[in-house]
């Protein structure tokens, strides 16, 4: 099926997913939209969350994707549901697909989850783990200046470090805790400084994999897979409904999508 798939987020968090996505789907075609003017979702009225997503979606179908990603937890926490009872299309998010990552990885039975005050306050990854594993223990901790410093691209050095190990520190105490869900598709950017800060204990854990993973489960389920024998000569097509600068600097250094054309768009 020759038809985009398309991933969505509040901002440059996504690419972690869409990165993911790309290596395990190598000859499908992406279309991804960050709406970085309007970053972040995760402190936001659930009401404004839900209206926003929407208004990403709906310029996203112009593409007409085959297939959309969800690759940001507030949304999923938020509008996962209602995308899936309107859209014609399947809807993947990252929260079960996270929930999954951590049952796999913990020994303790004990869970971290950090993520933004939406994800957090909505306990969807609690009610994701327990419908997996109900003695699943967790604890979590809302971490609302981690996106904006990863949006302003402030990803390494002492300011990171210093704002991580305050943000974390519920978790380092918790010493029965051996697996952290990185609950905001934001983090894996700063997850070495994570990783420094908790040491080998605790397994980070991103939900990309697992979300790469149900998508390409989704699409041989609904017979979706391109049937190109070529792969794409292009890198995702990538859009943004705020600034270039950071998401120009971050798709070549972290994500190595050097072919990938770039725009700022107006969804209004
Ligand atoms: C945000 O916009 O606050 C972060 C997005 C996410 O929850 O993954």
């Amino acid at each position: 099926m020759e038809r985009p798939i398309g991933v969505i987020d509040s901002g440059i968090g996504g690419l972690t997913v869409l990165y993911e996505l790309k290596r395990q789907l190598p000859k499908e075609e992406f279309v991804y939209l960050g709406d970085t003017l309007r970053c972040p979702y995760g402190s936001k009225e659930a009401d404004e969350v839900r209206q926003y997503t929407w208004e990403i979606v709906e310029y996203l179908l112009k593409f007409d994707i085959k297939l959309l990603v969800v690759a940001c937890n507030t949304a999923t926490a938020i509008v996962l549901d209602e995308l899936k009872q309107y859209l014609s299309i399947p809807v993947v998010g990252v929260i079960e697909p996270g929930a999954r990552a951590a049952i796999k990885s913990t020994e303790t039975e004990h869970v971290g989850i950090i993520g933004t005050e939406n994800t957090i306050s909505s306990q969807a990854y609690e009610y994701a783990l327990k419908q997996i594993n109900p003695n699943i223990q967790t604890v979590g901790v809302a971490c609302p200046k981690f996106v904006p410093l990863i949006e302003s691209g402030r990803i390494s050095g002492p300011e990171a470090k210093q704002i991580v190990q305050e943000s974390l520190v519920t978790i380092m105490n918790d010493s029965s805790i051996d697996a952290l869900i990185l609950g905001c598709t934001h983090y894996p950017i700063i997850q070495p400084v994570i990783e420094n800060v908790l040491g080998k204990r605790v397994t980070v854990l991103s939900s990309a994999l697992e979300t790469g993973a149900e998508v390409s489960a989704s699409l041989t389920f609904y017979n979706m897979h391109t049937t190109k024998e070529k792969f794409p000569i292009s890198d995702p097509l990538i859009l943004t409904t705020g600034s270039l600068s950071v998401l120009q600097r971050l798709k070549d250094e972290i994500f190595h999508f050097t072919n990938s054309q770039v725009k700022q768009v107006s969804i209004l």
